[in-house]
């Protein structure tokens, strides 16, 4: 008796599965752009630490990823890549930086001067793009702040 109400509802949950898949598919032919997921969008570090700018995408293809440094100083280029290929660090942060195929980076050993805003661009083939921001704190240990304060004043 068991198998064979439990069987078929087996099957009505695949063709609801199928379904929704088929939805899902339709919905992302549809919208035709790039998204871009940020789980955290402002970082508080210390100097030395190893840091994670964690981005995720999804778009059509493979995109290219840029990631630029912004300051008070100007915005520089950091790195650009296609995921699968090798990327293009810039002189600047050559051996301080390395790429993930999810579109993140990863800088080692921060100085306060890396302290600012990294901007992820991801731009698909077809030209349709999607930008995101990282603000990245990096401070010396409370007390040397302190002091830096004192200093200035
Ligand atoms: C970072 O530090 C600032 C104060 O300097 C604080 O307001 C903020 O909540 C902190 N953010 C995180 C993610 O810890
Ligand atoms: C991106 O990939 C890195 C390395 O695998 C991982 O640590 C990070 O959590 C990923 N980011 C997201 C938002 O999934
Ligand atoms: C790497 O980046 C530099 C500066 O943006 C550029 O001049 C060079 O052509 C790039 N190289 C490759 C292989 O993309």
């Amino acid at each position: 008796m068991r198998p064979l109400p439990s069987g078929r509802r087996k099957t009505r949950g695949i063709s609801l599965g199928l379904f929704a898949l088929c939805l899902a598919a339709a919905c992302c032919l549809q919208s035709q752009g790039v998204s871009l997921y940020i789980p955290q969008a402002t970082i508080n570090a210390t100097v030395k630490e190893d840091i994670l700018l964690s981005v995720e995408y999804s778009c059509h293809g493979v995109p290219t990823i840029e990631w630029t440094y912004s300051s008070n100083w100007g915005t520089q280029k950091i790195v650009e890549w296609k995921p699968g290929t090798q990327a293009n660090i810039s002189q600047s942060h050559k051996d301080r930086v390395c790429t993930f195929d999810n579109g993140s980076i990863q800088l080692f050993s921060v100085g306060v001067r890396d302290s600012g805003y990294y901007v992820i661009t991801v731009t698909e083939r077809l030209g349709s793009s999607q930008f995101g921001t990282i603000v990245l704190h990096v401070s010396e240990s409370t007390t040397e702040e302190i002091e830096l304060e004192d200093v200035e004043c």
